[in-house]
């Protein structure tokens, strides 16, 4: 199949980030929650009534049948973890938490892997590398570079940390669908595959992992693991190139 990537309008790219400032201020919402002795059920609430209030629709409940508004990935979950009221958050974990929200027709699309408490240095030190491998990938996004140039930029940072970068799952394509072409990869050489160009909305979102890249998924068919048990992280923004250059949609101003 040859990629078919839907360039968006000015005026398409202000509702999806409508959409992503929703998912945005959801996230900062959320990080205030993120305690010891929460559920992960607790924070799935929490989201929908955030994102409902806001006047948005929760993006991953109903997606190919997920049951929630949130993935809360913890520890050895690399994502897609399904909230729980059984899953109590411990001093020490740490929790991905991913939120989309519809605007319009529109998606917004976003990640962040946040510490529980007091955590160890060595998930400290995993969480920063991750959000600068994100930082890294973004700052790739402009007009006139090729797609594997925020590839290259995310896996160079993650493996220069003596990290492995996930390869089963990729970042994409987002507008009028969660999931679009082009896929955008956490590894690859540098200037290869499609050029950017104005129009174009990515989300990013590199997952890394202490030990190796691989994954598994478990038998609630959705909830993605490290195969060695390792800690793993994930974050994403939503990006896009518009006419006055590129912008990250989902951070909060
Ligand atoms: N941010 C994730 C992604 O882009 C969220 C998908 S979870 C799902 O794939 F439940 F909606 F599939
Ligand atoms: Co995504």
């Amino acid at each position: 199949m040859s990629v078919m990537i839907i360039l968006k309008t000015p005026q398409e790219i202000a509702v999806i980030e409508r959409a992503s400032r929703v998912v945005a201020l959801a996230i900062a919402f959320l990080r205030e929650q993120v305690k010891p002795g929460v559920t992960t059920a607790d924070l799935d609430r929490l989201a929908e009534e955030f994102i409902t209030r806001e006047g948005a629709i929760p993006a991953f409940k109903g997606y190919r049948g997920y049951p929630a508004t949130l993935c809360t990935s913890v520890n050895e979950e690399v994502v897609h973890g399904i909230p729980s009221s059984r899953r109590r958050l411990e001093e020490g974990d740490i929790i991905g938490i991913d939120v989309g929200a519809i605007v319009e027709g529109f998606y917004g699309d976003a990640a962040v892997t946040l510490p529980v408490g007091r955590v160890s240095e060595e998930a400290a030190r995993l969480l920063r590398v991750t959000e600068a491998a994100l930082d890294a990938g973004l700052a790739q996004v402009r007009a006139g570079n090729r797609l594997s140039d925020i590839s290259h930029a995310v896996q160079t940072v993650a493996e220069d940390a003596g990290y492995s970068v996930v390869t089963d799952f990729v970042g994409h394509g987002i507008g009028r669908n969660l999931h679009e072409d082009p896929q955008v990869p956490n590894f690859g050489k540098p200037g290869e595959g499609p050029r950017l160009k104005e129009g174009l909305v990515l989300a990013i979102e590199p997952m890394v992992n202490i030990g190796g890249h691989e994954v598994e998924v478990l038998s609630d068919r959705w909830t993605v693991v490290t195969r060695d048990k390792s800690l793993s992280a994930h974050f994403e923004h939503t990006i896009a190139i518009t006419p006055d250059g590129p912008k990250v949609l989902t951070r909060a101003a």
